[in-house]
């Protein structure tokens, strides 16, 4: 949770929601919440039945000054109410079955409509690749969509896959949990409805760093979207001030590992950089994305996020304020 609370700092000013699977703006969400006041409902019927009779009992039948300590008669054996706590109980479990049944059918049957985003989301220890194959964009741990309203819908698709691990990819206020599975293909789509930050966790334990495995979805009206398209579509500025730090980078084992389109930097192994400064945080929520926060990532990134598969850079401090000043520009 206080990974949550860095992340929702970290949106600085955004209005963010708590993720609670009450407060859906998505199409599948506001099913699940449907069903799950359908099942709290029947659970909590039985639960007040069951509990009410209990505190009945133990009130009506305790034992009174001058009770001898008999004990009570045992009684063994009655079919009818045998019959009664057996098919009562199975009847509820077939009910709420059929129910949720449908309620996955009906999710999960909706195809792709013509004007759908499609995102390929790639869980790593511990970090989300985003990726637009039809947009040409890669991003990192920030999945940004368009609102979806009845004029224009526009549900984004997505295809969940792992390079190591079973992860799970979560929003409660957007979708319900999909397993995130090395060599198979999942989906899951979301269709917000209202513009604002929703955010997200690997909900399956996937490793040390598991619980800093955050994710956020910022859906934006369409004209802002599209805005952030062609922003995230540009290859990275050169800019003059900041070519001694491209030099460098470019010399370091940095390129084997990250891409940073339109320069040497090609490495697929972590997030792209591209646009780095358009994200809010490093490391999956592990830190706000501030220069300062940069450099110390850059010079160790296991002093802010243990066990990061990063390795440390082993700069000097002119080589790091070089470098750092060189990823700030990466906008
Ligand atoms: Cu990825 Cu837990």
């Amino acid at each position: 949770m206080i990974d949550l609370l860095i992340l929702l700092a970290a949106t600085g000013g955004a209005p963010v929601e708590t993720p609670s699977i009450f407060s859906p703006v998505s199409t599948p969400a506001f099913a699940i919440r449907e069903i799950a006041f359908l099942v709290l409902g029947i659970t909590g019927v039985i639960f007040v039945v069951v509990a009410g009779l209990a505190v009945y009992t133990i009130v009506r039948f305790r034992r009174r000054p001058g009770d001898r300590p008999l004990e009570p008669p045992q009684v063994y054996g009655s079919d009818r109410i045998e019959l009664a706590w057996t098919v009562v109980p199975f009847l509820i479990v077939i009910v709420l079955f059929l129910v949720t049944a449908r309620y996955i059918w009906e999710i999960e049957r909706r195809a792709q409509p013509p004007g759908a985003i499609e995102v390929t989301i790639v869980g790593n220890q511990w970090w989300w690749e985003i990726r637009y194959p039809k947009l040409g964009i890669v991003t990192a741990n920030e999945l940004h969509v368009p609102v979806s309203d009845a004029a224009s819908p526009a549900p984004t698709f997505i295809t969940l896959e792992s390079t190591d691990v079973i992860h799970s990819f979560w929003v409660p206020q957007l979708a319900g949990k999909m397993d995130v599975i090395p060599n198979k293909t999942n989906r899951v789509w979301i269709e917000p409805r209202t513009p604002g930050t929703y955010v997200g966790q690997c909900a399956e334990y996937c490793g040390l760093q598991h619980g800093l495995m955050l994710l956020a979805v910022v859906v934006h009206p369409r004209d802002e979207f599209d805005r952030w398209v062609a922003t995230q579509r540009a290859p990275a500025v050169d800019e003059p001030a900041a070519r001694s730090g491209r030099e460098l980078f470019a010399s370091l084992a940095c390129i084997n590992c990250h891409t940073v389109r339109g320069t040497p930097a090609n490495g697929v192994f972590g997030p792209d950089l591209t646009h780095l400064m358009s994200r809010w945080t490093i490391g999956a929520g592990a830190a706000r994305n501030t220069p300062e926060n940069l450099r110390a990532w850059v010079n160790d990134p296991s002093a802010l996020k243990e066990g990061a598969l990063m390795p440390a850079m082993k700069l000097s401090r002119s080589d790091l304020d070089t470098l750092t000043a060189y990823l700030v520009t990466l906008r």
